[in-house]
């Protein structure tokens, strides 16, 4: 979603700096770039609708500053066009802003009475108006963030700069902000990443927090103008930018490493028994409550299966963005766990908020180490899947679902419910996951013959049975939103209650069986589509032979490896449709790869 990034600095052309920040917030997902930076007591400012190269072409050459701010946009409030695009200036203020003024309507009509005119339709323009407002009232800055703070609904992470003064200002709530701390310069970024090359070294801002950088100094205010002391972090992850390596595109690379990534996730847990109960004793609650958004929150449906069936104990899966508005029923017997690639997901976030209002108890399933839900969450357990830089989610996924199944494994011995013997079989099989996926990341040309037969289609089916209903979900998810094909998923045996009216000659309808107890049901509703018409497509562990349906093979292995194994192939067909289609399968339209505003 939007990037920001801002640098103060005493002799450094900090443009470049900027520039290259943008650059690597991309993967993110925008639609216009914009930047400003004051030269001389000189305000300019540089928008496009479109890419950070075709920023970087409209910026002048000698182009040169000790002060600026930058920003990829990814539209809320108003079409995508240069004039809603950021940086917005009215008076002496100019801003770049993450999130959505919630209440910006009546600010806006306020702001008019008072003789304001706004040029675009954005939320962002009257944030700055309203900072205006404030500024010219109190002639103060300070005096005019407190207020604006008092004032505004909703989230906003904002850099500002005034026409007159060599500082940066920087104000949270609701969207991630950090402050990173060089050696006679300074920079802010939305995300660490885009200032990596430069510091190591940053203070994260909290909600209701804001600041003011210059090129010597940092200091750190909460809303009512008092300076708080806040701990430098140290950067700890790898420096180094995620390259494609010899992979076309991101996704496939993210793919083909999900051999290693699943590995490293679970080794801290998989030597012993004792390993294993390292991971959270759970035996107290009577619920578990999974919270999550898209594919993360298809690995909690995947862990509910596991959960429900193996451990005997209850638990429900929410949306993030329905759970922060419903009934949630919360008491110290339910633990609910957040399962998040990024750690900011602002739904996410918002629903964490929720139950630590409520005082109860939860568990980070979080790839992405000091993000906001990382650091706000009672427990953080950390996949190990490094950078994933496509936006559709792959290797995140199989490492969520491997460390939940980890933690359902601890959770049915503590309940003595699987014995010593029948773990040690499964975790030896976690510990062969790189030979048992060999086959199947290998698989290409049955995946690709199949793109071939489902690119040019209109309409996709998947469906399953309990666990592999919950594998279809995210199957149809992977393939839609890379490949623009409309596909939806449907418990297997729901079809014939409505959506086989939808089923004609030659639609693609896939499956996956992976569950004996109810596999010839499965098999049963795919011979009911076929009969209508219906190219059937089959993920099995069983020795099934059938023409009518194409199988896709996958090895015997225990329901908790099940998810990996099954959803890989989903991947992968969904990788090559998309790329037959010619899409851009690493940035798809419309998509951002961290979802920060509701
Ligand atoms: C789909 C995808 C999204 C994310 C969702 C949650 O491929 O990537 O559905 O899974 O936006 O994001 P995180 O996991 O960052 O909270």
């Amino acid at each position: 979603m939007c990037g920001i990034v801002g640098s103060i600095s005493t002799k450094t052309n900090i443009i470049p700096i900027l520039l290259d920040g943008l650059k690597t917030l991309e993967y993110r997902g925008y639609d216009s770039a914009g930047l400003s930076y004051i030269k001389d007591g000189n305000l300019t400012i540089n928008k496009v609708k479109g890419r950070v190269k075709d920023l970087e072409k409209n910026i002048k050459k000698d182009a040169f500053s000790n002060i600026g701010i930058a920003h990829t946009r990814w539209a809320t409030h108003g079409k995508v066009n240069e004039i809603n695009a950021h940086p917005h200036h009215v008076g002496k203020i100019t801003i770049v802003h993450n999130g959505i003024i919630e209440n910006f309507n009546k600010l806006k009509h306020k702001l008019e009475d008072k003789g304001y005119k706004f040029k675009s339709e954005s939320d962002t323009e009257i944030a700055t108006g309203l900072l205006d407002y404030y500024y010219n009232k109190y002639q103060s800055i300070d005096k005019a963030i407190q207020k604006f703070i008092k004032k505004v609904d909703g989230s906003y992470a904002i850099c500002l700069i005034l026409d007159n003064e060599d500082a940066i200002y920087v104000i949270k709530k609701d969207s991630p902000l950090i402050i990173g701390k060089g050696k006679d310069e300074n920079y802010i970024a939305s995300d660490v990443p885009a200032i990596l090359k430069y510091t190591k070294n940053y203070y994260i801002l909290e909600d209701y927090e804001y600041g003011k950088v210059t090129n010597e100094k940092i200091t750190i205010y909460d809303k009512d103008g008092n300076i708080i002391k806040k701990e430098l972090k140290e950067y700890q992850g790898s420096t180094r930018t995620s390259d494609k390596g010899i992979y076309e595109h991101y996704m496939l690379k993210e793919i083909m490493e999900q051999n290693t990534t699943i590995r490293k996730t679970i080794d801290p847990y998989i030597s012993s028994i004792n390993d294993l109960l390292k991971l959270p004793d759970l035996t107290k609650y009577e619920r578990i409550d999974i919270i999550a958004c898209g594919t993360a929150m298809y690995a909690g449906l995947a862990a509910k299966y596991l959960f429900e069936e193996y451990t005997n104990t209850k638990c429900e899966v929410f949306l993030a963005s329905e759970y922060r508005y419903q009934n949630n029923f919360l008491n110290d017997k339910v633990l609910s766990i957040f399962i998040s690639q990024s750690g900011e997901t602002a739904d996410t976030l918002a629903a964490l908020k929720k139950v630590k209002e409520n005082k109860c108890d939860s568990l980070g399933i979080v790839n992405v180490k000091e993000s906001s839900i990382a650091r706000n969450i009672d427990k953080v357990l950390y996949t190990e899947a490094g950078t994933e830089i496509a936006v559709a989610s792959t290797k995140a996924y199989t490492a969520q679902v491997a460390l939940l199944s980890t933690l359902i494994l601890a959770h049915a011995y503590r309940k003595q419910i699987f014995k010593e013997e029948k773990i040690i079989k499964i975790l030896e099989e976690f510990k062969n996951i790189d030979q048992i996926l060999k086959p199947i990341l290998e698989n290409t040309d049955l995946y690709k013959k199949i793109a071939d037969e489902i690119y040019e289609k209109n309409d996709i089916f998947y469906i399953g049975r309990g666990l592999d209903y919950a594998l279809a979900m995210e199957g149809a998810l992977k393939l839609k939103e890379i490949s623009y094909i409309h596909s939806e998923a449907y418990a297997a045996g729901e079809l014939k209650h409505g959506t086989i009216s939808l089923i004609t000659q030659g639609t693609p309808v896939f499956a996956s069986a992976t569950n004996k107890k109810i596999n010839s049901k499965t098999i049963s509703n795919l011979k009911e589509v076929i009969s209508r018409g219906a190219k059937c497509y089959l993920i099995t562990d069983e020795d099934f032979k059938d023409n009518s349906i194409q199988l896709i093979k996958i090895k015997k292995v225990s329901m908790f490896l099940k998810p990996i194994l099954t959803v890989i192939p989903y991947q992968l067909i969904a990788y090559y449709t998309a790329k037959l289609k010619g899409c851009d399968i690493d940035k798809p339209r419309n998509l951002a790869k961290s979802v920060t505003v509701e």
